[in-house]
């Protein structure tokens, strides 16, 4: 595995893979690496013949009061994980190297990042996602890119960069992977402190919950959503939101009749956490 820190390098490796027909895999992650970011690194492995792991932490996806001082960074761990996955190379570039001195640009989506996490962290954080991830599109110029679910909105955000800028490069959403009793796997997970590691369960058993009622044959989303805040309350969290959206437009959904997405976000401890089901229109 090679760890390359310039956009000139990685061109030149990847132009050169491309001439030889070779088809390349993407995975952008902001290091921490759980087994959630290497499922998506297994899964573009399988496909690929050369995979390409981003490493940055990207400020600009940050707001003023977020944790971007504290997140979590331990890049000789991460090195050791990817290469023990197969990766080819670990694209871990300084932050003026994706932002130089005079750096302007920045791609806003309309629509779905106004809801949800646009609405809750405001719509800088989805700006800031999908101006690097175009970025690291024009860098790699992957042949496919690998998201996880657990970020249900990113992916529509970066489902609809690439329908409307025609960009030539196709997302695979890849499932949720949790710890043995249920917690979706984070980066931020290590803000936890045993109590709160505790409280966090709740979580994913609030959605249990309403996804039970949902296949119970209860079609109300205000019926689903009140199975989902009793464990909230429960457990003593008090969600940023948690709510029923149609999973591809991210309209909102009274009743649920097509595939709706779940989605719940709420500070934990010193961790604000998110996690979502998908309810299945034919379930
Ligand atoms: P990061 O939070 O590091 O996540 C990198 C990728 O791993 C994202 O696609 C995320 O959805 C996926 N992932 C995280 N936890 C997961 C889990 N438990 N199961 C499955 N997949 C999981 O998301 C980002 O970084 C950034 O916004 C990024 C896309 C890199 C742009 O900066």
């Amino acid at each position: 595995m090679r760890i390359i820190r310039t956009i000139a390098e990685v061109r030149d490796v990847v132009r050169e893979a491309k001439h030889r027909g070779t088809s390349v895999g993407l995975v952008p992650t902001m290091g921490a690496l759980h087994e959630g970011h290497l499922s998506l690194v297994r899964r573009a492995r399988e496909q690929n013949d050369l995979v390409v792991v981003s490493l940055f932490v990207n400020p600009t996806q940050f707001g003023a009061n977020e944790d971007l001082g504290a997140y979590p960074r331990d890049e000789a761990r991460d090195a050791c994980l990817a290469e023990a996955e197969g990766v080819d190379i670990l694209f871990a570039p300084p932050v003026d190297e994706i932002y130089p001195d005079g750096f302007a640009t920045t791609i806003h989506v309309a629509g779905v990042t106004e809801v949800l996490d646009g609405a809750s962290r405001g719509t800088h954080h989805f700006d800031g996602v999908a101006t690097v991830v175009t970025k690291l599109f024009g860098i790699v110029r992957p042949d496919v890119a690998y998201f996880g679910q657990k970020d249900a909105q990113q992916v529509l955000v970066v489902r609809r960069v690439v329908r409307d800028l025609d960009l030539d490069v196709r997302i695979e959403a890849c499932p949720i992977v949790r710890e043995a009793d249920g917690l979706a796997m984070s980066s931020r997970n290590v803000y936890l402190d045993v109590a709160a590691r505790e409280q966090a369960t709740a979580l994913n058993r609030a959605l249990d919950a309403a996804s039970a009622r949902h296949r119970a044959g209860e079609r109300e989303g205000e019926q689903i959503l009140e199975a989902a805040r009793a464990v909230l309350d429960d457990a003593g969290i008090h969600p940023d939101y948690l709510e029923l959206r149609d999973a591809e437009t991210l309209a909102p959904v009274a009743r649920v009749e097509g595939d709706a997405l779940l989605a719940v976000a709420a500070r934990v401890g010193a961790a604000r956490l998110i996690d979502n089901h998908i309810l299945r229109g034919d379930a």
